[in-house]
């Protein structure tokens, strides 16, 4: 039995139906609070059971049982809660757990300092000295669901204002993941020794620069909208006193100094240990396109 943690965020219910597809039992970890909905439309579809387990990882006693029950755990809750992490070691050490697959992020190896960023270091380097067998996989930004915050969000945007903003040269290089690669990539190691105790990057299949992402984005969407840009610094500057006086800022001069950064990542280690291969941008963004319809 796999236990799912987080089962129910962005990428949890793509994780769900690659594991169903592989014909492994699930448990899903979920909170009081949280719908299950989702999870049992996708077990349904696949003609399979799952089951469930109420808990919350701010109290160890809470999530004991579904641990001890399980044969092997994946963990899909931001490493940047690191205190979420140790209270899941913590527990996970009272049963008889051996194996966890942890979700970081491609954040860690970003050459800029911010919070985020150390703090998901820090939990890493919990996880490798927590004598699990353990594999980190670390996704780029992953993308290709109706409801992901970044292409989809960009798609409807153009599609509703006929234009897009960016920041930037728009020379520094993205290589963006496609979620179901990402699920494939997590229900594949479940039993791969060769995995335990390593961490591997996993991207999409090539670094691309911004303006080629757009231009492929034109050319997919069939729509030639207008590209407003704007400098990185003056937008950075302005963005930061915007930020001071809004209570909810849609952009953070962190993630304005973000965009300017090359985000390419080799995955050759996670190619050799389980074969893992990466569809390109161009076809993932055709099938989330397909995905949005009109
Ligand atoms: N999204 C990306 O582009 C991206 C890129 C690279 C790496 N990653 C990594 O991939 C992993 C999954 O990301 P995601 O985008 O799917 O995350 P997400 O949408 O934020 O989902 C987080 C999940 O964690 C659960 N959770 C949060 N606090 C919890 C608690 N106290 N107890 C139990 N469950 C709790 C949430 O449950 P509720 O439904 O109850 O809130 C939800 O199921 C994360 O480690 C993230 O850093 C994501």
């Amino acid at each position: 039995m796999i236990l799912l943690i987080g089962a129910t965020g962005f990428l949890g219910p793509y994780v769900l139906k690659a594991l169903l597809s592989k014909n492994y039992k699930v448990n899903c970890l979920v909170r009081p609070s949280s719908s299950r909905t989702a999870l049992l439309s996708i077990a349904k579809s696949a003609g399979k059971n799952i089951d469930f387990s109420t808990g919350n990882l701010e109290s160890g006693d809470s999530i004991i049982t579904a641990i001890k029950i399980a044969g092997s755990v994946i963990y899909m809750v931001d490493l940047e809660y690191t205190n979420l992490l140790e209270t899941f070691l913590k527990t996970a050490a009272r049963t008889g757990l051996k194996r966890v697959i942890f979700i970081s992020s491609t954040t860690v190896l970003i050459p800029l300092e911010s919070k985020v960023k150390s703090q998901k270091i820090n939990s890493e380097n919990l996880i490798k000295k927590s004598g699990f067998d353990y594999t980190i996989l670390r996704p780029s930004m992953i993308y290709g669901s109706k409801n992901d915050p970044n292409f989809s969000k960009m798609i409807k945007f153009i599609k509703d204002k006929g234009f897009f903003i960016t920041f930037g040269s728009g020379n520094n290089l993205i290589q963006p993941l496609y979620i179901e690669d990402a699920a494939e990539a997590v229900s594949s190691i479940i039993n791969n020794k060769k995995t335990y105790k390593k961490i591997y990057n996993i991207a999409g299949k090539s670094p691309l620069k911004y303006n080629d992402m757009l231009k492929i984005v034109k050319e997919k969407l069939k729509k030639n909208f207008r590209i407003i840009k704007f400098p990185l610094r003056l937008s950075s500057l302005f963005i930061s006193l915007y930020s001071k006086v809004s209570k909810n800022p849609l952009l953070t001069a962190d993630q304005i100094a973000r965009m300017g950064v090359d985000k390419a990542y080799s995955y050759q280690k996670a190619r050799e240990d389980f074969g893992f291969s990466p569809i390109n941008f161009e076809k993932g963004i055709e099938k989330l396109i397909k995905k949005l319809g009109d």
